[in-house]
């Protein structure tokens, strides 16, 4: 499943997973993961410049795995042993992340883990690069779209809910700035793979996406 940021892949994907037994991985999580990192060594100046060299002669002290809470019912990111669900999803971290995922290197770890992720099949990823590089033959690829407004509004609601401070226009500005530069990057940009189904969800409720994914499923199941 790929598309633009906060266009609710994960929440669909997640959901999804748990109705057909699969398992989900967030490879958005990982990227974020690896910006916390590069953010926590001071690999990231604060005009946002990046020390490249670093970070790439670092990349293979970086352990991310995903761990399901029971309490929480959630699956949680791990960085090198700690719990990081909460902090990788900070506005400053958004900020961050796709200059660190425009990084060969860093895309290239990051892929190499999803594929061994995936090797047993019965995963649902959701990315911006799953149906076009990582998993090119997929049974089902979902490109999924909304109107920035939409995503920036939602965005905004999850992390005032979390008691983030932050305004709207910031967060309709990372929005757009994060769909023109995964859009825009020379490697694996954020694209429509040929063979995906595209879902437009500014204007439906969670019950109809779900239901229209279930829909697609089956088509896909018959092929
Ligand atoms: O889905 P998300 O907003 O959590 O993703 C965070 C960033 O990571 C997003 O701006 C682009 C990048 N990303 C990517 O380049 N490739 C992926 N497969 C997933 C995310």
């Amino acid at each position: 499943m790929d598309g633009f940021s906060s266009c609710g892949k994960s929440t669909m994907a997640k959901q999804l997973a748990r109705e057909i037994g699969y398992v989900y991985i967030d490879t958005g999580a990982m990227y974020r993961a690896v910006t916390l990192y590069a953010m926590r060594k001071g690999y990231i100046a604060a005009d946002g410049n990046i020390d490249k060299k670093a970070l790439e002669a670092d990349i293979v002290n970086i352990m991310i795995m995903f761990v399901y809470n029971t309490e929480k019912q959630r699956l949680e990111t791990y960085l090198n042993g700690e719990c990081v669900e909460d902090e990788i999803r900070t506005l400053e971290v958004s900020s961050n992340v796709s200059p660190i995922a425009t990084l060969g290197f860093v895309r290239q770890a990051m892929v190499d883990l999803q594929r061994l992720m995936g090797e047993a099949k019965g995963v649902i990823l959701d990315g911006r690069d799953i149906g076009t590089v990582v998993f090119p033959d997929a049974e089902l690829k979902v490109f999924v779209t909304a109107d920035p407004e939409v995503r920036a509004q939602r965005r905004y609601d999850e992390l005032i809910s979390k008691g983030q401070k932050v305004s709207f226009e910031d967060v309709l500005h990372n929005v757009k700035e994060r769909d023109r530069i995964d859009s825009t990057r020379e490697i694996s940009p954020l694209r429509q793979a040929e063979d995906a189904v595209v879902l437009d969800n500014s204007h439906m409720t969670r019950e109809e996406q779900m239901a229209w994914l279930h829909g697609a499923l089956a088509v896909a199941t018959l092929e």
